[in-house]
């Protein structure tokens, strides 16, 4: 797998959130949707119903990222909906492995997410239950935050830990035209996108570029 781009809609006009959608299709590879409880995070997003609004309105697969306190009573339910990928936090699962098989069960990928300052070593046995691996580079809660750049060893060492196994690394937070190329060199391959790209005159055009920018940096 190469490159791809998953542009946060934390960023977008909430009020027009389909149209948001529609200019990025055919050059973002999914649509980021952040879900926020604002009990694991000090924030209050969109749940389920909009998520299921979202999924008719759009062609684009949805990458659900899920900020939020016991993802195991509610991750499922994003699965079953349709969404392709469904990531939730370690340091909020009780059953994490239960709970990725429960996702692909259902028909999504399953990811596991990592806020900045949780290492990844302890986690190296579970990745082969998990399709994607995402390590925060903020601390989880808003957009528009700067890059945290103590992170990037870690982007490292899980890329290397991944080895040649089929399981994506993800970035998310202050991913911008300049902290793109530090995250590619890493290893990472998936890249979250919020204020870059909905910030930008034209989004499309903002998810080519960091496109470009992440293939001619990745080691
Ligand atoms: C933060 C969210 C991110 C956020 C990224 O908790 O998980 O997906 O939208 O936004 P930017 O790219 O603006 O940092
Ligand atoms: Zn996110």
């Amino acid at each position: 797998m190469g490159i791809q781009i998953s542009p946060s809609i934390l960023s977008a006009d909430f009020a027009n959130l389909a149209a948001e959608c529609q200019s990025v299709a055919g050059h973002a590879d999914w649509l980021h949707v952040d879900v926020m409880d604002n009990h694991f995070v000090p924030n209050l997003t969109i749940g389920l119903p909009v998520v299921e609004s979202l999924l008719k309105a759009v062609d684009t697969p949805v990458d659900c990222h899920l900020m939020i306190e016991d993802p195991d009573r509610w991750a499922p339910g994003y699965a079953e909906a349709g969404a392709g990928s469904v990531t939730f936090h370690v340091e909020a699962a009780t059953a994490p492995i239960k709970l990725a098989r429960d996702l692909r069960r259902h028909g999504a990928r399953a990811g596991l997410g990592l806020r900045p300052a949780t290492p990844v070593e302890p986690y190296a046995d579970l990745l082969p239950e998990f399709d994607m691996l995402l390590i925060m580079t903020v601390e989880p809660g808003f957009g528009g935050q700067k890059f945290l750049d103590v992170v990037v060893p870690k982007i490292r060492r899980a890329r290397q830990i991944i080895g040649d196994a089929d399981v994506w690394l993800q970035v998310d937070g202050g991913v911008d035209t300049r902290t793109i190329e530090l995250c590619a060199d890493a290893g990472a391959d998936v890249f979250v996108a919020g204020s870059a790209v909905f910030g930008a005159e034209n989004a499309a055009d903002a998810v080519d570029r960091l496109r470009t920018l992440a293939g001619s940096a990745q080691s």
